[in-house]
């Protein structure tokens, strides 16, 4: 399967007597933008916390690039290349945008790199770490904020800073939860058109999970749907949203 970057077999998490998730199998193919929706409490997050390594499946497995992930850990599983963001941004609120990448560079020689005073050593490695963050900067149109502190940012700016922090780590695959939740709908479209222009300059692939179905299939290649821990369609967003399953996931309540 050369075209898929990421597949789920099986996949199964239970909280208690809950079964959150109820052996998903799924495909996202590379450089798609793939969109995860369901109604409230299907299992959207728990899928991505499973796929990313923050939970571990009771049963089912997961592959990236072939290779099969199951059970590492979050970090394990960014540094193979697939980053996560979440609901909520978590930058370092008091570095500010420029040092927010410099801490996700992969080679990052870590304390004092950001105050770069320490010259010698580091600083080739430095030097082109900061030229990579500027060229994310300007793709996300953030770099005349590079000296803002990140406490200072947007809702908005602080989505697309997240974003840039997963880029500068040289992320194959985003994984990102509800990237526009809480944004007006101007910006959410500025979002996902800067998601689209990510995937087409830089060959990256995405999975969203989101609720703004109005404005994000309108980007989206690819639509799966949850209901109650399982997948109940997939396909187009037009066919997919014309299932009547689906409608009835949405309306039944
Ligand atoms: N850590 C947990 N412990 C116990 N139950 C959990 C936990 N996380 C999720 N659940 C339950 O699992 C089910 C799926 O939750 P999940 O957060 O995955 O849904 P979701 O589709 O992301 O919902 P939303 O659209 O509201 O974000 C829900 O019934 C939820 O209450
Ligand atoms: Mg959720």
């Amino acid at each position: 399967m050369p075209d898929v970057i990421l597949y789920t077999k099986d996949l199964s998490k239970a909280f208690g007597g809950l079964i959150a998730v109820n052996q998903v199998s799924l495909e996202v193919k590379k450089k798609f933008i793939t969109m995860l929706i369901g109604p409230n409490g299907s299992g959207k997050t728990t899928l991505i916390n499973l796929i990313t390594g923050v939970y571990k499946p009771d049963g089912g497995k997961v592959f990236f690039n072939e290779r099969e992930i199951t059970g590492l850990l979050p970090h394990e599983v960014f540094r193979l290349g697939v980053a996560r963001t979440f609901q909520i941004p978590q930058p370092f609120r008091k570095l500010t945008v420029l040092e927010n990448l410099l801490a996700a560079y992969p080679n990052n020689p870590g304390e004092g790199f950001f105050s770069a005073l320490r010259r010698g050593r580091w600083m080739e490695d430095e030097e082109e770490a900061v030229k990579k963050a500027f060229r994310i900067l300007a793709l996300l149109k953030l770099d005349n904020l590079w000296d803002q502190e990140a406490s200072k940012l947007s809702g908005g700016q602080m989505k697309l800073l997240e974003i840039g922090r997963a880029l500068m780590a040289d992320a194959k695959l985003l994984v990102m939860d509800e990237p526009v939740a809480g944004v007006n709908p101007t910006l959410a479209h500025e979002i996902f058109k800067t998601l689209r222009e990510l995937r087409d300059k830089l060959g990256i692939t995405l999975f969203l999970v989101e609720h703004r179905l109005d404005i994000a299939l309108q980007y989206t290649d690819y639509v799966y749907v949850m209901a109650n821990g399982s997948i109940i369609s997939g396909g187009e967003p037009k066919q997919v949203m014309m299932d009547p399953q689906v409608i009835e996931a949405y309306l039944g309540g």
